[in-house]
């Protein structure tokens, strides 16, 4: 399974935070946005990441995450010239994606809680897999109808009536149609290819399946200055009071066994003294005993 994070857009709505860096770049509590969906991808076991953002940021985050080797992943860099719609991410990394399933991971969604991404990407076999989660204002969002038995019965983007309160979150598992299913859509009305209009595909050749996250899963967007400031107090209050931190890429790359210890320990040591490598230290110290569990 290859992982693409899609880290583009125009980022207008927190203009002027984003004349410089982009939204996916911003800090979300102490870690740049992205560091979140990276982190989620590599504890499901991806190891093969392409980045997609503007030709102007895609410098901006080769500095940050350079070519993912001290998270023994690798991350190659594809530029989206303009946003032209979610699903264009698959014709952009055509050629990155080869001929394996592929996970896109939107980079401003953030997720907590719960191994539902894990436990997908393992069984997943073909076809498509997205996920569902119950939401107070699912107009903004792409929205899957339920029958009475949990069938799929429809998927709208952003409908005005929406039918239910089930969003559909910015994490899609694929198999290796997506592309051919993605050069055949035609621009939205808002002039997007629509990563709705994919699943729908899915959902006509019967093979989606839709997965609905239990309450345990914490998804935010952080695409407004408010609900940025509202992830920022979410991340802040877990790790002071829990003492762990989430989005920690690093701390995934160890669990997962990307990194062995002895290179984990080289990589927090060329960091700066900071709350970031006295953490990563502390997760050394303890992780003997650790199970082998997965950190968010
Ligand atoms: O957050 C989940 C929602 O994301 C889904 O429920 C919707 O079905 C899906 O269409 C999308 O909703 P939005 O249209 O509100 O997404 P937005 O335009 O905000 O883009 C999501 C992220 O993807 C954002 O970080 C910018 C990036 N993006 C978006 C587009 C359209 C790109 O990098 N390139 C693009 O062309």
């Amino acid at each position: 399974m290859k992982g693409i994070i899609l880290a583009g857009g125009a980022g207008s709505r927190l203009y002027p935070l984003t004349q410089v860096a982009s939204k996916q770049l911003q800090p979300v509590y102490d870690k740049p946005m992205v560091y979140y969906p990276l982190t989620v991808l590599i504890a499901s076991g991806i190891r093969e990441f392409c980045l997609i953002s503007t030709p102007q940021d895609i410098p901006r985050f080769q500095q940050l995450l350079g070519d993912g080797k001290r998270w023994g992943i690798s991350i190659e860099y594809r530029e989206q010239a303009r946003p032209e719609g979610i699903a264009q991410a698959f014709l952009i990394a055509e050629s990155f994606i080869g001929s394996d399933p592929v996970t896109l991971i939107l980079g401003d969604n953030l997720f907590f809680g719960g191994d539902a991404f894990p436990r997908a990407v393992a069984d997943f076999k073909s076809g498509a897999t997205i996920f569902a989660y119950h939401v107070n204002d699912p107009e903004r969002y792409g929205v899957v109808e339920f029958d009475a038995e949990g069938h799929v019965m429809s998927l709208e983007e952003k409908p005005k009536v929406p039918r239910g309160n089930y969003a559909v979150p910015g994490v899609y598992l694929y198999d290796n149609d997506v592309v051919a299913i993605a050069r055949e859509l035609k621009p939205s009305d808002r002039g997007e290819l629509e990563i709705t209009d994919v699943n729908k595909e899915y959902l006509r050749r019967g093979t989606l399946r839709v997965q609905r996250l239990s309450r345990g899963t914490a998804w935010l967007d952080a695409g407004t200055s408010s609900s940025l400031h509202e992830a920022s107090a979410y991340v802040q209050t877990i790790e002071k009071r829990q003492g762990v931190k989430l989005g920690c890429p690093e701390e995934a790359a160890l669990h997962r066994k990307f990194l062995s210890r002895d290179q984990f320990e080289s990589v927090v040591s060329a960091m700066p003294e900071c709350e970031y490598s006295s953490y990563l230290r502390s997760v050394i110290e303890q992780s003997h005993w650790l199970p082998q569990g997965r950190p968010e």
